[in-house]
This record gives C-alpha cells, structure tokens and sequence, in this order.
C-alpha cells in the first residue's frame, strides 16, 4: 500500500492552484506525508499570501518558508528551519523553473549569456544546491523527485532555452542519484505532459502543444497535476524503492510515438 505517513516532505514550487506542485503536495499528503512549503517570495509579499491561503487549510504545513532558489541566506535558512522543526527529511520536491520570454520563442540562437545563466541557476543547478543542504538531514529510505518535460530530449518549438536546463537537469538526477544512493536515498525525474500553468504559458505556443499531445498521445488528452502527483507519490513510497537515476514519463504516452 501507498502509505507515506511519518514521512516529512519539502514541496518547493507551488504558486497557484494550476502548479504541478499543487498537485504533488495534495497527493502526498492524502499519502500520509507531513508537508512542508517553499514559496518564492516577491517584494509585495502577494505570492506569499497566495500559496499560503492555497495550502494552510487543507494542508497544514508545518514549515512555510521563502526559498528563492537564487538566494543564498533562503536556501540555508529553509534547511535550517527544517534541521530544527522536523529534525530529518524523507523527501523532498524540486518542482520549479524559470527561463526569460525571449529565450522560449524564436530563434534559439538568439538566446543571450544573461537569460542562459538565470535559467540554468534557477531551472538546472537548483536540484543540486537543494540537495547538498538536504543530504546530511535525509533518513535512509529518502527521495528527491523534480520535473523534466521531454523538451530536454528532443526539439519541441519554441522550448528553446528550457530544453537546454531541462537536458542539465536529467543529467543532474543521474549525478545525484549515483552520489545519494550509497545513503538509500533515490534521485529521479518525472517528465510530465504539457498542462497549463503560469510557468507553461510563458512557452510560445502552449496551448498548440496541448492539441498536438491531444491529437497524438495513445491516451488521446495530456495529463493533469494530479496525475503527476500520485507518479510523485509512488516515487517517494517505500513501492519504488528499487528505483533510482530514473525519468519517468507521466504523458499520456506522447514520448513513444515516431508520428
Ligand atoms: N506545465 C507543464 O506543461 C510542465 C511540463 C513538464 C514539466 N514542467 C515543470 O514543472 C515544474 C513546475 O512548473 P509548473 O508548470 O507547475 O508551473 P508553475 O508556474 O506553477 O511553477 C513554477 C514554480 O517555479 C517557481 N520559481 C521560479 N523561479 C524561482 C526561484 N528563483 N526560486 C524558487 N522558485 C522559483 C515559481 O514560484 C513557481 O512556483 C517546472 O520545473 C516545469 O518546467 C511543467
């Protein structure tokens, strides 16, 4: 049985009701899981009020931090404050990226240094820099699950400077997960379908990206949070512990069709 509970899960990249990570902190927490939120803090403090609003009723996090992920003192003060609340750490979730607008449409050359370096250090190097303060604070059994689209793997239009991050990211989870193993803690990826989110409208060509998985995926839809939220679940259930290193599609089955 799926069953998470004592689990204490960190669930960084929740901004709205459509975010992915949504979907996996509900799942996880129907699974037992005790859950801790990350936001993204902006000057207004209006994200804050959002996801907070979001998440306190139906998920009672017990730890509710800013964390941007291009921020030194946050990434040690959120590991700090989960160090002191929960002691140790079973999963954590890596459910974020951004890429500017100019580098997710036109010509992929056009791409500067500037929009390839934020990209790579918020969207790639994230995963790594979270699970450097994670690792000393891991119980064995642990699980570090991120987000990939199949972008990193081959050209999708428009995906531009995110197919580049999201390449780096797989091959981080590989790196990692040949790193944490020896501690049984697992490292994989779930490479979901396209679903529209604040992070995904900002890809040129969103929604025709949606009817093309519509027309061609075996199942004939894309897939919806949730879906990816129990994928999640089972990734950080005792039920795969016998995998790690992994990019598991979560699709419909788009990833396999040639035409
Ligand atoms: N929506 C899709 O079609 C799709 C498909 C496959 C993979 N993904 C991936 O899923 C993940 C979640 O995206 P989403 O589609 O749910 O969109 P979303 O906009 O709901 O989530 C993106 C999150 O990234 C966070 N973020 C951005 N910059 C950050 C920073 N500097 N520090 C900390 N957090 C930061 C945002 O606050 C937001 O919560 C991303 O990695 C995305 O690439 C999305």
């Amino acid at each position: 049985m799926l069953d998470l509970t004592g689990k204490n899960a960190l669930v960084t990249g929740i901004a709205n009701n459509r975010s992915i990570a949504w979907g996996i902190a509900q799942q996880l927490h129907q699974a037992g899981a005790n859950i801790g939120v990350t936001y993204l803090p902006d000057p207004k403090g209006r994200f804050e009020k959002k996801v907070r609003e979001l998440v306190e009723e139906p998920l009672k996090p017990s730890i509710f931090v800013p964390c941007d992920v291009q921020n030194e003192e946050q990434i040690q003060e959120t590991f700090k404050t989960v160090a002191q609340e929960w002691g140790k750490l079973d999963i954590l979730i890596h459910c974020l990226a951004f890429a500017d607008k100019e580098g997710l449409s036109g010509d992929f050359s056009a791409i500067t240094s500037e929009a390839f370096t934020k990209a790579l250090e918020i969207s790639t190097f994230s995963l790594g820099r979270l699970a450097r303060e994670a690792k000393p604070l891991f119980n064995p059994g642990g699980s570090i699950v991120t987000l990939t689209y199949i972008g990193g793997v081959k050209v999708i239009p428009n995906y531009n400077l995110m197919g580049i991050a999201k390449a780096g990211l797989e091959m981080t989870v590989r790196y990692l997960a040949a790193e944490l193993g020896a501690a049984d803690v697992r490292v994989n990826a779930i490479s979901a379908g396209p679903i529209r989110t604040l992070a995904s409208s900002a890809v040129g060509g969103i929604l025709d990206m949606i009817h093309h998985v519509e027309n061609v995926a075996p199942l004939k839809r894309t897939v919806t949070q949730l879906e990816v939220g129990n994928t999640a679940a089972f990734l950080c259930s005792d039920l795969s512990s016998g995998i790690t290193g992994q990019v598991i599609y979560v699709d419909a089955g788009y990833n396999i069709m040639g035409m």
